[in-house]
């Protein structure tokens, strides 16, 4: 298998570098689960499982997956279109890997902001071979155009494009090769339904057990090649807002500190120092989590208040907060939406030191 990543591809820190002055770009680095920075590059494809028996978590999806590329396979078809959706660091694009290492072909990586032109998606199409599956992320970002290119390009393995401008203009049919498109996406919600439509399996990433987080972080130590005691590895999944993104990173910076203080073997006690250092807290809130929140409590009362209104009061950026952050708030009872804005709950106010509010609201919506 081949991983081919286009090369245009827009930085996907950039959100983080042009909105977030107050912290340091070490801070965004370490914390965010969707920075993907050169260490991150070069690193994760060695701790990256390879096959779906070594993926950990994901039960469901994991069964789902194993029976479609056996039934594939068994036809000789490719594996019927995918859209997996879910918070960023879950392993939206190592699931996809796998799915090609599975299938024994090839996977072309890019991002819906990177196909901007036409001739971005068609360029990529008209390059696969048959079977190879093409991983788009973000994928509720694509523009019209290229969103209309893709449909009898998906449905059909089919290229319509259009020759020539005016009244001239000639629509030619160009025929693909059969082909998988995984799609990721953070917001479900915000694909078109056309879009949607056409993938075969749609399946959505959950955050990961303590468990399973325990598991991956002594799978990666083993790669690394460094020690860590059953606790200590506990206290770092416990640490890593159900992210194994997270996980794996805040273990190669406890790694770094135990081996700066000439110590053989990560241990909790260790490992809760390093990440302290690091401002991830007991609970695995970083520095922006605890921004949001204070800023809530402080500036709008505990809440009820907007998206908008928190973005402006943080400086962070409203999109961001409500794609990275706050679906592990909410999940984690930190958060509630209602139909007035954001709240914050008892749990946090006990969590970050203050007295909680008499009453709190009742009325959340589901996610
Ligand atoms: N590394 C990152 N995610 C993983 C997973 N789900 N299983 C095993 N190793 C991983």
């Amino acid at each position: 298998m081949a991983i081919k990543r286009s090369s245009d591809s827009p930085d996907p820190d950039r959100a983080y570098k042009t909105n977030r002055s107050k912290q340091s770009s070490y801070e965004v680095t370490l914390l965010s689960p969707q920075a993907n920075t050169q260490e991150t590059e070069n690193n994760e494809a060695k701790i990256r499982p390879q096959k779906l028996a070594d993926y950990i978590g994901q039960k469901k999806l994991k069964g789902i997956l194993n029976m479609a590329i056996a039934a594939a396979k068994d036809r000789a078809d490719p594996l019927d279109h995918l859209l997996l959706y879910g918070p960023p660091g879950l392993g939206k694009t190592t699931m996809s890997l796998i799915l090609a290492a599975e299938m024994g072909v090839d996977c072309k990586i890019t991002s819906a902001p990177a196909l901007e032109r036409p001739r971005d998606i068609t360029g990529l199409l008209v390059s696969l071979k048959p079977g190879d599956i093409i991983f788009i992320d973000e994928i509720h970002r694509l523009n019209r155009m290229t969103e209309e290119l893709l449909y009898p390009a998906m449905e059909d393995f089919r290229l319509d494009v259009t020759i020539g401008k005016g009244q001239t203009a000639k629509t030619r049919s160009i025929p693909l090769p059969p082909f998988t498109l995984v799609g990721a996406t953070t917001k479900a919600g915000a694909l078109s339904s056309p879009l949607r439509d056409r993938f075969g399996i749609i399946q959505r990433l959950r955050f990961y057990e303590l468990d399973e987080l325990t598991l991956i972080v002594k799978r990666t130590a083993e790669i690394l090649q460094a020690s860590i005691t059953e606790a200590g590895a506990i206290e770092i999944a416990r640490r890593s807002r159900g992210t194994p993104r997270i996980a794996n990173r805040l273990l190669r910076r406890v790694r770094d500190y135990v081996q700066v203080e000439k110590v053989a073997t990560i241990t909790e006690e260790l490992a809760a120092i390093a990440m302290n250092l690091f401002d991830v807290d007991a609970q695995g809130l970083d520095w922006t989590d605890r921004l949001v929140l204070n800023t809530i409590i402080k500036q709008f009362n505990g809440g009820p208040v907007g998206l908008e209104a928190i973005a402006a009061a943080t400086g962070e950026d409203g999109k961001t907060i409500e794609e990275v952050y706050e679906p592990y708030l909410l999940q984690n009872g930190y958060l509630s939406r209602t139909h007035r804005g954001r709240t914050v709950t008892a749990k946090t106010y006990r969590h970050l030191g203050y007295q909680p509010q008499e009453s709190e609201p009742q009325q959340t919506e589901l996610l």
